[in-house]
């Protein structure tokens, strides 16, 4: 069955996912660019952001990689990786964190399957090195340039235009791989329309000009510079997630790469490109992302887009009662405070750096019907000790963030103080409707399944649409 995980792709793919399994492997990791993005929900003009996930990698974070790269038995690998390391500080932990990855995405490819690297310009030199050594340059099959048009920026360079793709087979004899057609180019099409072409030769054997036939071509073999315009802002397509990819460069790699009921694996899978993809194309799929919000925004544009023909699919790594939910507190209060607030279906905004959340977790936007403008619900989450304070603060940073109502979410059992306050504030009331001004959920009710009193409509994550209306003409034909 189809499979997400929410999770480090690493422990993932060590703990659940079989050696030589799978067919086909894309992954669109972070690019090392030492930024965070930010997740926008732009309907109805609304602002919010999140960190969606860390593209910052250090020496702190990838200590234990290190470590456990020493036992790798590859020595091209530690040759090349000192070698970054003195000539490429700056990225070194990154390609550490990488070629564990990789590593491990190599394990569970099948002899038959194609592996697919998206990166920009800034690191696929580096990668491409550390994949031949891991996938041998015997296997190396193309660098594809994504090439499309963006707005230029004012710097003294040409415009960067293009990603680069990265593709490998797992073993080049044993290889799946369907030839795909494109248009002839222009020019071409001018000069001899839709007949094919056959070159000619006169009888002292020199080169005269090519002859058609009276057969129509099929087209011409896909070559390895791809036009695929990016998501415009205003399009459809568009989910708000950063770094989302077309589905249209997805359906290619798919159509080329595995056929009908192959399994596809992305381990870095944002908002679901791939599986949306593979969804449409009828193969199976795994989905690894290491941010609640990914998965939230994932399941959502699968259900959206597929409605009842979705082909069953199970989600690992989400906390399914209380005892997994503490321990995902546990092991990353971030990740956990994300899950808590997308099962509510809010922004979730951090207000600025993580940490420094000014008594803010999440931001609920609701339409009451009669009222034109939202009113807005501020979400805390508190994994440990609590007391009046915190509700204090929560009342504060609605005064501060102009909330009308606040809800707080607590592992632990609120005080009887906070209890107290929290009965004492009154209501919000408009359009003949009545809600808590404040209301509270312990973790325990919550899988109880106590359901918090707010407003029905919600502005919330960018509906995907259905996958029949999204149709487009992309499909190629092969050989
Ligand atoms: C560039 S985005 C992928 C975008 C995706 N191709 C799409 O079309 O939506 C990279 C993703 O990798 C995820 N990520 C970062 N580190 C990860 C890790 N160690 N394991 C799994 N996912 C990770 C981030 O949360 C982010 O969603």
């Amino acid at each position: 069955m189809n499979q997400l995980y929410l999770g480090d792709c690493l422990n993932v793919l060590r703990d659940y996912i079989k050696d030589e399994t799978v067919d086909l492997i894309y992954i669109d990791p972070p690019f090392n660019s030492k930024r965070n993005y930010n997740i926008f929900f732009d309907d109805k003009e609304i602002h919010t952001q999140r960190v969606a996930f860390e593209d910052t990698w250090s020496y702190k974070n990838v200590g234990d990689s290190l470590l456990e790269l020493q036992t790798v038995k590859n020595e091209p690998l530690h040759t090349l990786l000192n070698a970054y390391k003195l000539v490429a500080p700056q990225v070194f932990p990154y390609l550490v964190m990488m070629t564990l990855r990789i590593l491990e995405l190599h394990r569970v490819l099948k002899p038959t399957g194609s592996f697919y690297l998206h990166c920009d310009p800034t690191a696929s030199h580096y990668l491409k090195t550390i994949c031949d050594a891991i996938f041998n340059v015997r296997n190396v099959r193309n660098e594809i340039i994504w090439s499309y048009k963006k707005w230029a920026v004012s710097q003294k360079m040409f415009s960067r235009n293009h990603d680069v793709i990265l593709f490998y087979s797992k073993n080049i004899n044993e290889q799946k791989f369907n030839i795909l057609l494109q248009e002839r180019a222009e020019s071409t099409l001018k000069r001899f329309g839709k007949k094919k072409i056959v070159s000619a030769i006169d009888k002292s054997g020199k080169r005269v000009p090519s002859q058609t036939l009276n057969e129509e071509s099929e087209g011409v073999k896909m070559g390895d510079v791809w036009d695929v315009p990016i998501i415009a802002p205003v399009s459809r397509e568009r989910l708000g997630y950063p770094t989302q990819k077309p589905r249209a460069l997805l359906e290619r790699i798919i159509q080329a790469s595995s056929n009908e009921g192959d399994l596809i694996l992305d381990g870095f899978c944002g908002c679901g490109t791939t599986l949306d993809a593979a969804e449409y194309l009828k193969r199976k799929w795994i989905g690894i992302d290491i941010s609640p919000i990914a998965i939230a925004l994932m399941k959502r544009r699968l259900q959206d887009s597929y409605k009842t023909d979705l082909s069953k699919f199970t989600i690992r790594g989400v906390p399914e009662d209380k005892e997994s939910a503490i321990k995902l507190w546990e092991q990353n209060p971030f990740a956990f405070q994300d899950w808590w607030i997308m099962e509510f279906e809010v922004f979730s905004s951090t207000f600025g750096k993580k940490g420094a959340d000014q008594g803010i977790d999440g931001l609920g936007m609701y339409l009451i019907p009669t009222i034109e403008e939202p009113i807005k619900a501020a979400f805390q989450v508190k994994g440990g000790k609590v007391q009046s304070k915190d509700i204090d603060a929560l009342l504060g940073a609605m005064v501060k963030h102009k909330c009308e109502l606040g809800v707080f979410l607590t592992i632990q059992s609120p005080t009887k103080p906070m209890l107290e306050t929290i009965a004492n504030s009154g209501y919000y009331s408009a359009a003949g409707f009545n809600y808590p001004h404040l209301q509270i959920l312990t973790l325990e009710e919550f899988f109880n399944r106590k359901v918090l009193h707010l407003p029905k409509v919600n502005i919330t994550f960018k509906s995907a649409q259905t996958a029949a209306k999204n149709i487009n003409q992309s499909h190629f034909p092969t050989f």
